[in-house]
């Protein structure tokens, strides 16, 4: 069976998009699913390239027995030829990609937070500049949509 590819892209990988790839690896492992996908996390910068996710996050992880496996990387145009599905974590990284993408790719670009049930904004909200607080509200956040995402992709395939 071919793998489902998805990437997961906020701004510097170091946040939202290495808990997004955990939390959806631990999904798929503990459906016993995971032979079936190949996940991976991204940023749209590049400056915090090489490093682990940010230490906040990395408690918030362990606190809820999440693996962040993520080593921070800048997206790339191979991204748009490997990848079947981009999830990015806001507006800005959404329009980011969108003018990336080469015309030929295959790739289907969306954004979090389609996924959510209260969708109260388009954004999961980046928590750098605060505190752990926000940090843990992102979590919660990527936990919900990455559950209804899981179940759209199952629903597809
Ligand atoms: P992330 O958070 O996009 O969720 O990884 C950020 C990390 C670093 C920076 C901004 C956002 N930064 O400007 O260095």
């Amino acid at each position: 069976m071919k793998k489902t590819k998805v990437l997961f892209v906020c701004l510097g990988n170091i946040c939202r998009s290495p808990m997004a790839e955990g939390l959806f690896i631990d999904l798929i492992n503990k459906k016993d699913i995971a032979n079936n996908f190949l996940v991976d996390s991204a940023g749209t910068y590049g400056g915090h390239a090489g490093e682990k996710a940010d230490s906040r996050m990395r408690k918030t992880a362990k606190k809820y027995g999440v693996n962040l496996p993520s080593r921070s990387r800048k997206v790339q145009a191979e991204d748009f030829e490997k990848f079947d599905y981009i999830i990015a974590m806001d507006r800005s990284n959404f329009l980011n990609l969108e003018s990336m993408k080469p015309s030929d790719s295959q790739s289907t670009l969306l954004i979090m937070r389609q996924f959510d049930v209260e969708k109260s904004s388009d954004d999961v909200f980046d928590p750098y500049y605060g505190g752990i607080d926000g940090f843990e509200d992102v979590y919660h956040l990527l936990k919900i949509c990455n559950e209804n995402f899981l179940d759209y992709l199952l629903s597809k395939n």
